[in-house]
């Protein structure tokens, strides 16, 4: 099977770059298990990038591409929510599958016969485009696993299986916040990083966001996919999951951390100035979640579409060839410019240095 130059009996396609490859699509990470001890077997496709003999994995560079390598390995959710416990590696294929969240990401594929092995009816799933947990226990062990189905119900238009969609409802009725929030964010960026309205809708209606923000939380009026295509922004998932109430499990970056902050201690904003003056020099994305949050996007489109261009073109060096001494004034100079500037952009500099003279007459 060409998903990559590597033909060999006993290795397979594992997990997700099958279900891509049944499904046509192109998988970027490329998963291979070996029965038996990958590291041992393995590291002769080519360069080896790194080995973790606890895992049983190693990533080679085969052809210029990086692809992993794993043992087949039983693992237990030892500490429910929490990376799992290695407890054998190179065991049967058959129990290497059954340790995987949803029965279309437990299919192998051989690379050399490309023999589809199924062991949970994952290809039948594939075909109704539909999510189903391999055993009841999944979500109590990795609660990640429900924004993971969000994510694949987006990406390929899956839909829940009814007997899964009851065991996340049990679970989210129940949730053990005890669990890995690295994980849990990596899934939630993946997820609302693909833009899309409906995720949020099912994250909310659903009651997903729970497992980030316990208390009750209702859908914005603002349609988020939309308002982030006409103002396209770096962090998009931030541009959803920045709106909830609590926000204290997940842990930011500096960067993110700035932008969400920066949201929250925007005031309320009517007039252009104050707009320019509570918008300007901040991320968009903060502009963006305070334009959701309080149901003001003409606010947004406002700074967005016409106020961000408007510059004064006084400088602290003009002011002081005026002749007006260097303090805290000229701030107060600056912003009745900018307010006039806001009223009447084709204002010239030398219009605005007379608002300046008047100003230092009038004091
Ligand atoms: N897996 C799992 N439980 C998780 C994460 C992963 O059982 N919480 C298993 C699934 O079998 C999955 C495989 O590990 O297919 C690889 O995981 P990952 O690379 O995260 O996902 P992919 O399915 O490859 O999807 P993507 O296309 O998003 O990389």
């Amino acid at each position: 099977m060409d998903i990559i130059n590597i033909y060999d009996k006993s290795l397979y396609y594992i997990g997700g770059v099958v279900r891509d490859k049944l499904l046509g699509k192109e998988s970027f990470d490329i998963d291979i298990t070996y029965i038996g001890n990958a590291i041992d077997y393995c590291s002769k496709f080519g360069r080896v990038i790194r080995e973790n003999p606890d895992f049983g994995t190693v990533r080679v560079d085969v052809d210029g591409r990086e692809i992993d390598f794993a043992s087949t390995r039983c693992e237990i959710y030892e500490k429910k929510g929490h990376l799992p416990t290695v407890v054998k590696i190179g065991c049967s294929l058959k129990e290497d599958v059954m340790r995987r969240d949803f029965t279309v990401n437990a299919l192998a594929m051989n690379t050399e016969t490309g023999e589809i092995i199924d062991y949970v009816g994952g290809q039948k799933d594939l075909k109704d485009k539909v999510l189903r947990v391999l055993h009841d226990k999944s979500f109590i062990d990795d609660p990640t696993r429900i924004i993971r189905g969000l994510k694949f119900r987006i990406r390929f238009g899956f839909e829940l299986e009814s007997h899964t969609k009851k065991l996340q409802d049990e679970y989210l009725a129940n949730i053990n916040y005890d669990m890995s929030y690295k994980r849990v964010k990596k899934e939630l960026i993946e997820t609302f990083n693909l833009n899309s309205q409906r995720a949020f809708e099912l994250f909310v209606s659903e009651g997903i966001y729970k497992l980030v923000s316990p208390e009750t939380f209702e859908l914005p009026k603002i349609n988020i996919e939309n308002l982030i295509k006409k103002y396209p922004v770096e962090n998009v998932w931030l541009c959803y999951i920045g709106l909830l109430p609590d926000l204290s499990r997940l842990d930011f970056t500096k960067q993110e951390r700035k932008i969400i902050e920066d949201f929250q201690s925007i005031g309320d904003v009517k007039t252009d100035f104050e707009i320019y003056k509570a918008f300007d020099g901040l991320n968009l994305e903060s502009i963006l979640l305070y334009g959701i949050k309080t149901n003001n996007i003409k606010a947004v489109e406002r700074y967005m579409d016409v106020l961000r261009h408007i510059k004064i073109s006084t400088t602290g060096e003009d002011l002081k060839n005026l002749g007006i001494e260097p303090s805290i004034e000229y701030q107060k100079i600056f912003d009745k410019i900018l307010a006039a500037k806001l009223e009447n952009p084709d204002m010239t500099k030398e219009e605005e240095l007379e608002i300046a003279k008047r100003m230092d007459y009038d004091n």
